[in-house]
């Protein structure tokens, strides 16, 4: 079973003889073809986390003094932003986890899931490492996500079909956001088992068997039956903005299948119903590979290149110090994967790209972002990308020390040359001596790790503060929203492999094997509201959707919105209004129109508001609208009463700023 791993060894002379004067040996066994436990059996009995403090106090030590006080910076910038007592988010709910406490420019005071499942992964692995105080916002979370699972969305609900789970945020109180957005988005769910499971996992070892399985596997099971019923469905990537198969997604989705059976099996569940998916995600996930890296998003047409930070921020979220680099969960010491990270970061060497880049070695570490086409606030580096890059080489770093070789292939030999020149494709380097080639690629590896820490470092305001973004010009000023807690999160997390501290293994036998043919699948899964965690009862609603068709004129910058009493349409409230569609909209034909299924039988009073450009204040119309939302048709989408109307009130006009 999984455990808790946190090596504090000491370097001590190997127990294996080594082939050659110079420490190597021709790499002649595919481990692919031994059984899994034997595999494990491979590893040696050093301790991967002595050999990484080691090395880094002989490579660095001008970082360790940053890195002690910027890692008590960030845990705190973490629970400053989850409700209800976070300092920074009043209005927060009890373990919700805001993005970040800006609401305008951008506006961030929302919990994503994305975000805050990755945050709880860190906050769960510094638990587990003995930080204890954090456990009340372990079990606010838990609760928190086990009523937000039954909040009907526009995305869907959770009953019956389990796609209200695919909503990418929710605002601060927990409820709805029915604003436009790139939606759905597959990786919450998968990321939220992850986290819960490794809790899980620790309650189990702490006598908490039945209420691990009474309230927090049903919690689990529904993100779970998610995955399994629409991995092979697209959706919106992480960056929220371009949909098809998403590399992170998709890695993340196989973890949880795994993990997800692994805890059902330890709980004497009798079933996981997505969980039988997972071979054939695996299957898929390799598919992603072009030959040079691993593409970010395929079955869409993005119009980009592919490279991104996705995939390094993929294997992090894969990392299992006792997987071997061979295994196709494609961990960071996976060749592909490190031909993948060089590809990756050397992109962001082109100093037109990111001026700050320029003149830094290609062996030091640069300032990193999501990717070399972005846009958003003119495309910068992200803090918790270069950090990432960080974490990703001390995953890399401790895998071969824990197994205490390192195998070099030609897909990898161009990452390796930067670490070490005179390294040869095809060859295994074995660990020795303090001084051999093994030693000097592990030191190297770490060196560079840090180097992308130092890059952080430079660009962090004296207070620690650490934003969303930096400028990709001098001075590197931060930008975008500030006090970002995704960003404070891989700060904690980046420190805690540097110093050695691992999560619980999850990869287990099956990640050796591949069905013969990938095919796509679903399973039909079964939801249901995790009760004994929070949730309320939620039943199948009786919903029919309505066409809303509004003939209003408008000007360019101003839109139409819905709303109304029901909370579908944001109960009055204008933040969550429902925004028309003008893909119609013709000089002819000014067609605003939605479609929302809204509770049968009711009576929904609504009325149309415009959106001003300029700042200028919202236009209400003038007259108050009803309709009875007619009976529901079982399992039907159609549209089954449609509204012709005319706006009615004043018009606006464009405020010229
Ligand atoms: C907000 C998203 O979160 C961000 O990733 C995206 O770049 C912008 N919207 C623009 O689409
Ligand atoms: C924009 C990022 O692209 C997205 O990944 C994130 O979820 C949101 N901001 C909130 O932090």
């Amino acid at each position: 079973m999984s455990h808790q791993t946190r090596l504090l060894g000491r370097l001590c002379v190997p127990s294996f003889s080594c082939p050659g004067p110079d420490l190597i040996s021709p790499h002649l066994t595919s481990r692919n073809q031994l059984p899994i436990t034997m595999m494990l059996h491979v590893s040696s009995p050093f301790s991967a986390a002595a050999l990484l403090l080691l090395a880094s106090t002989v490579a660095a030590g001008t970082i360790d003094s940053f890195i002690s006080t910027e890692r008590d910076i960030a845990l705190k910038g973490v629970l400053a932003n989850i409700g209800p007592n976070g300092t920074k988010v009043a209005g927060a709910g009890p373990g919700i986890v805001i993005a970040s406490p800006s609401k305008s420019n951008p506006n961030y005071f929302y919990t994503w899931t994305r975000d805050a499942a990755l945050t709880l992964k860190a906050l769960v692995d510094d638990f587990m490492f003995g930080n204890t105080a954090l456990q009340v916002y372990i079990e606010d979370y838990i609760h928190a996500q086990a009523v937000v699972q039954t909040v009907t969305n526009p995305s869907g609900g959770l009953l019956p079909a389990g796609t209200g789970l695919g909503e990418p945020k929710f605002n601060a109180d927990g409820s709805r956001f029915n604003g436009n957005w790139g939606r759905p988005q597959r990786d919450g769910p998968p990321l939220r088992a992850i986290a819960l499971i490794q809790y899980s996992h620790y309650l189990i070892q702490h006598g908490e068997q039945e209420r691990v399985k009474k309230a927090i596997w049903p919690v689990i099971s529904n993100d779970l039956s998610y995955v399994g019923q629409y991995w092979n469905s697209t959706g919106f990537d992480l960056w929220e903005e371009v949909s098809g198969s998403s590399f992170f997604t998709t890695q993340a989705q196989y973890r949880s299948l795994v993990e997800g059976a692994a805890l059902a099996k330890s709980l004497g569940v009798v079933s996981c119903t997505g969980c039988g998916q997972a071979p054939q995600i695996l299957c898929f996930l390799q598919t992603y590979w072009n030959g040079r890296y691993f593409t970010a998003t395929i079955n869409g047409n993005t119009g980009r290149g592919g490279v991104d930070a996705n995939t390094v921020l993929g294997a992090i979220g894969a990392f299992d110090i006792n997987a071997p680099c061979d295994s196709l969960t494609l961990q960071p010491c996976h060749s592909r994967m490190l031909a993948n990270f060089k590809v990756f970061v050397d992109t962001f060497r082109n100093p037109n790209l990111y001026p700050i880049n320029s003149g830094i070695s290609p062996r030091s570490g640069v300032a990193l972002g999501r990717y070399p086409e972005d846009v958003y606030y003119s495309g910068n580096p992200w803090y918790l990308i270069t950090l990432g890059a960080a974490e990703f080489l001390y995953d890399a770093a401790a895998q071969w020390s824990k197994q205490g070789a390192i195998t070099v292939d030609i897909t990898s030999l161009a990452f390796f040359q930067d670490l070490y020149p005179g390294v040869e494709a095809n060859r295994t380097y074995k660990r020795c001596k303090k001084t051999g080639a093994f030693r000097q690629i592990v030191d190297a590896a770490i060196a560079y790790a840090d180097s992308f820490v130092e890059v952080v470092q430079k660009y962090t305001p004296t207070d620690g503060s650490l934003a969303e973004q930096f400028l990709k010009i001098a001075p590197g000023t931060p930008l975008s929203a500030a006090d970002l807690t995704w960003s404070y999160a891989s700060f904690v997390s980046m420190a805690h492999r540097r110093g050695g501290e691992f999560p619980p293994s999850w990869v287990f036998g099956e990640s050796t094997t591949l069905p013969e043919t990938c095919a796509p699948g679903s399973v039909a899964s079964t939801y249901a509201p995790a009760t004994a965690a929070g949730a309320p009862n939620v039943t199948i609603g009786c919903t029919s959707t309505v066409l809303f068709v509004l003939n209003a004129t408008t000007y360019y910058g101003e839109n139409i919105y819905l709303a109304g009493n029901s909370t579908d349409l944001g109960g009055w409230d204008l933040g969550s209004a429902v925004p028309m569609q003008s893909s119609n909209y013709t000089a002819e034909r000014p067609l605003w129109f939605e479609q929302i299924p809204l509770v049968a039988g009711t009576t929904v009073n609504y009325k149309y508001a415009r959106e001003e450009d300029c700042g200028q204040p919202w236009i209400w119309e003038t007259v108050n609208r009803t309709l009875v939302v007619p009976a529901c048709v079982e399992n039907s989408t159609a549209v089954l009463l449609e509204t012709d109307e005319a706006w009615t009130g004043l018009l606006g006009t464009g405020g010229g700023c």
